[in-house]
């Protein structure tokens, strides 16, 4: 297959930021897709309604003008979320989730949740409203191991939670292990997964492929081969739970490569060429398009895109960096060479 047309696909999961950086890294994402959740850990964080409005009038400011793009706003849970809010967003119809980041996890997450009992209010509330808990699914205790995060706090936190609220929609996002893998599978219904580029395309390696590599570091961290082999059959398996959410997560040259460098991946400028990479790997590209344009949409209870984007059998080579407001922004796969094409009709 030299040519794949697909239906226009969304991200489910994606960081855009704010200001110059907004501005620099947006068009990549509305070239390839027609939505995108938008994660709410910017500085300060967007816990309101009112923030996530105002948020959603920069981006698309910032969208090209020739390009169609609706973001999908998500509000960051905190202690003072009030139950009220909940149902607040709902009626915007703009706001189609909640993060859940536990405190001291990720990026930007000290806001966050630091004992999951202190929001049981606002998690009954959204069960009621029917809107979908977005998990940062990684324990951030530091007597556990680094590779560990992700299994301790589906066993010690997200399975509870299940039980406690058996009606709550909720999407684990960037999962990286089989054992993520093994328990979306059997979790009741209303539990989806999304899975990154990154996660099917390497594994731990390549943090230390011959030093140690930065730009290889996002959370959670990268795993093993046999977890990134059960990511991969679970992505083209066809299994509707789970689905496309790049996690791209752009970060300025200067605070990548530090002492302390930030986590995270900028995969927007060639999301879709990435995921055909991987999915003609497992030869199931054939099952690309339901996992980029259908899944996602349908879990969220929104249309699937009437239109297409073509991807051409053309390997091509993302410059080293991209601008990035007052820095420079390294992609991944900068300077190297990408198998899968964006065809002229999909892109500006
Ligand atoms: O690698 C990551 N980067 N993981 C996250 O959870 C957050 C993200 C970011 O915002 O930079
Ligand atoms: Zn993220």
């Amino acid at each position: 297959m030299n040519t794949v047309k697909l239906r226009r696909p969304d991200d489910w999961h994606v960081h855009l930021r704010d200001g110059a950086a907004l501005a620099a890294v947006v068009k990549f994402t509305a070239q390839r897709f027609g939505r995108a959740i938008v994660m709410p850990n910017l500085k300060p964080a967007i816990t309101t309604v009112a923030a996530a409005r105002a948020y959603r009038a920069r981006i698309l400011a910032a969208v090209p003008e020739h390009m169609r793009f609706e973001p999908l706003l998500t509000l960051y849970l905190t202690h003072d979320t009030m139950p009220d809010e909940i149902d607040r967003a709902r009626a915007t119809g703009f706001i189609h989730g909640v993060k859940l980041y536990p405190a001291g996890a990720t990026t930007h997450s000290d806001a966050g949740v630091t004992d999951i009992a202190k929001v049981y209010r606002v998690l009954a509330r959204m069960e009621e409203t029917g809107m979908p808990l977005l998990v940062h699914g990684e324990s951030p205790h530091p007597e556990v191991d680094v590779f560990d995060r992700e299994t301790h706090f589906i066993d010690a936190v997200l399975q509870p939670l299940l039980e406690r609220f058996p009606s709550l929609r909720v999407v684990l996002e960037h999962i990286t292990t089989v054992h993520a893998v093994e328990f979306v599978t059997h979790a009741r219904a209303g539990v989806a997964a999304t899975i990154t580029p990154q996660h099917l395309l390497l594994n731990r390696n390549a943090i230390f492929s011959g030093g140690i590599r930065p730009h290889y570091y996002c959370l959670p961290i990268l795993k093993r081969e046999r977890d990134r082999l059960a990511l991969l059959g679970a992505a083209t398996g066809g299994n509707p739970r789970f689905f496309l959410g790049t996690d791209s997560a752009p970060h300025s040259q200067a605070s990548k490569e530090n002492a302390c460098g930030c986590a995270g991946m900028f995969t927007a400028h060639a999301a879709i060429e990435l995921y055909a990479e991987a999915f003609e790997s497992a030869g199931r590209l054939d099952r690309l398009e339901a996992f980029a344009g259908h899944f996602g949409a349908d879990f969220y209870g929104l249309p699937r895109h009437d239109d297409t984007i073509t991807l051409l059998k053309e390997s091509w080579v993302p410059p080293e960096v991209y601008d990035f407001g007052d820095g420079a922004l390294v992609p991944y796969r900068g300077g190297e060479s990408i198998a899968w094409r964006l065809a002229e009709s999909g892109a500006t």
